[in-house]
């Protein structure tokens, strides 16, 4: 059987609303991304994956939709929509949608019909609980974005589930009926023509509840808060079940690529959902390293910071390279709208930035799996400075600010300086296009300010200067294209003790190319037993003095073609 195109693919996320405005609202919108189409081609990605841009309140960046089959006017009309499309395809550019059906927005109608009563046929495709005893919340947990996971609906005297925003409640996938219009509206996009999804949160389509359909209580982790329930909430058992029923009833109709979003995703479930027989999706978004940065456990979740250990990454990252080579497909992402800049977390944005950016794409891009660029990642775009917490657009922080300084006695600086590094604005800033007024994004107040340091990088600089992070991104994406080792060669770790090395053979027959990734400022020796035949991609001008005992400069990489 061939091989599906999506594994030698590279996909470029568009986070819609800070990508590019055509008409000075302030909001980025879809002929704005029409107009940037070339500049994808350019880099040479062959999927955008479009964060959401259907109908929404905008609660939480449109992660809350009230109407799946419509846009949201502030970016466009569904003429638009179709010509994005068409534009897209014309240059060989898939489009993936952001599907978002584990929750929907408190605005969308069934939401408001399941409000009107209990017998309201609407009411089950939502999950209602009576309050506890004492009236309060049926159990302890505690919503992604702060605050009780329920809500209490006054007029009908239950609690709704929502594990994020209170405006975001959970669907009951146990109704059959919530499944079956789940798969009418992905014939809908997939009858325009859309070439696949993004699966928002799947892996909590299925939640576990007791024999007496209650959902217990999360164990305590804060004592005297809200607990943390996340893991109570993903991989239920008839998660593989609803998959199956998906790619049964709506995939296996459409030749499509798919990405299930899973947090607390384990490698077991990764080789189940995405196994090329019995799979159900092409890829999962597993958040293992992404999670390396925040203390295990802890009841503050990813604002626990702590520093990330190189080898802890990669354990990880091998882990899940072995584990799915050959019987699942990796995703490979450093980076989304939900985590800080990767030159910021893992590199060094100030002297280093651009080497550091180039060495974390080599990292990579060189890995097994279908790598994701997320917008401005190539131009090597740094973390937000926020100043203070007024300068959080996003739900997440400006709740976490609140409850942790009000509720749970964090110091503010604390909570900040936590915002600063994981905040999900940091992120969120505009796309910076050139050096002109908010960096070319609008003409305008853009919704959110811009990164001051968009007159040193932006895409017009950078596609203008050859070593640019921009085109080390191209040179990337273009080996992958064109030697299949990249793609299909079996990964080995190398060093895996070195502390400021991460290296790594990729195996094909006869073909064996090495990469090499100094992680860190320093100036460590590279030591090991191989010939380079030649140096096929770095991010410092070739040396010419061989592998043995080369030494490395400052977050330098490459990758070698072996002897
Ligand atoms: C994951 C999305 O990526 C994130 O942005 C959103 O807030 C949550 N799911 C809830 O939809």
């Amino acid at each position: 059987m061939a091989q599906p195109w999506w594994k030698s693919s590279v996909a470029y996320q568009i986070y819609p609303r800070s990508f590019c405005d055509s008409n000075g609202d302030g909001v980025g919108d879809l002929p704005g991304i029409t107009s940037k189409l070339d500049y994808l081609r350019t880099l040479g990605i062959d999927v955008v994956w479009l964060s959401p841009i259907y109908q929404s309140p905008n609660d939480d960046g449109g992660y809350d939709i009230s109407d799946y089959r419509a846009i949201a006017p502030e970016y466009g009309s569904m003429a638009d929509f179709d010509q994005m499309l068409a534009q897209m395809h014309q240059r060989g550019i898939r489009l993936m949608m952001d599907l978002m059906v584990n929750h929907t927005s408190d605005e969308h109608p069934w939401f408001t019909e399941a409000c009107k009563s209990k017998d309201n046929p609407y009411r089950n495709y939502y999950i209602w609980r009576a309050p506890a005893a004492d009236g309060g919340p049926p159990n302890n947990w505690e919503a992604a974005f702060s605050g009780s996971a329920w809500e209490f609906h006054a007029p009908t005297g239950e609690y709704y589930l929502h594990m994020f925003s209170k405006k975001q409640p959970e669907l009951y996938w146990e109704n059959a009926l919530v499944r079956a219009e789940v798969h009418a509206l992905m014939r809908f996009w997939l009858d325009k023509g859309v070439d696949g999804f993004r699966m928002d949160v799947i892996n909590m389509v299925s939640k576990t509840y007791a024999a007496d359909g209650s959902l217990p209580n999360a164990p305590v982790v804060r004592p005297g808060f809200l607990q943390p329930a996340f893991t109570l909430v993903t991989n239920g058992p008839r998660l593989v079940e609803y998959l199956q029923e998906m790619r049964r009833e709506v995939l296996d109709h459409y030749d499509t690529i798919t990405v299930g979003e899973a947090p607390c995703a384990t490698l077991r479930q990764g080789v189940e959902i995405t196994h090329p027989e019995t799979g159900a999706l092409g890829m999962l978004f597993q958040f293992e390293h992404m999670d390396l940065d925040s203390v295990p456990g802890h009841g503050e979740g990813k604002w626990a910071l702590q520093k990330l250990q190189l080898g802890d990454l990669k354990t990880s990252l091998s882990r899940w390279q072995d584990g799915l080579a050959g019987r699942g497909w990796n995703s490979l992402y450093l980076s989304n709208h939900d985590q800080p800049r990767p030159v910021s977390r893992f590199g060094d944005d100030g002297v280093h930035r651009v080497a550091s950016a180039k060495m974390l794409a080599t990292l990579l891009h060189g890995m097994q799996g279908t790598p994701y660029v997320y917008q401005g990642e190539e131009l090597g775009m740094t973390n937000k400075p926020y100043a203070s917490v007024d300068d959080c657009y996003d739900l997440e922080s400006r709740n976490m600010f609140r409850t942790a300084t009000q509720e749970r006695g964090i110091d503010p600086e604390v909570a900040l300086q936590a915002i600063r590094t994981k905040g999900r604005d940091n992120a969120r800033t505009p796309m910076q296009w050139n050096a002109s007024a908010h960096a070319g994004f609008t003409t305008g107040t853009p919704w959110q300010p811009v990164n001051p340091n968009y007159p040193a990088v932006h895409s017009e600089a950078a596609l203008a200067d050859a070593d640019s992070v921009f085109h080390y991104y191209r040179a990337l994406i273009a080996l992958r294209k064109a030697h299949s080792v990249l793609v299909d060669g079996r990964y080995k770790l190398l060093l895996a003790e070195h502390p400021e090395i991460y290296a790594y053979l990729r195996a094909l027959g006869k073909k064996r190319w090495l990469v090499v990734c100094n992680f860190y400022g320093g100036t460590p020796v590279l030591d090991v037993p191989y010939r380079a035949a030649q140096r096929v991609i770095g991010n410092y001008p070739e040396t010419g003095v061989g592998l043995q005992n080369m030494v490395l400069r400052p977050y330098e990489a490459a990758i070698f073609r072996l002897e």
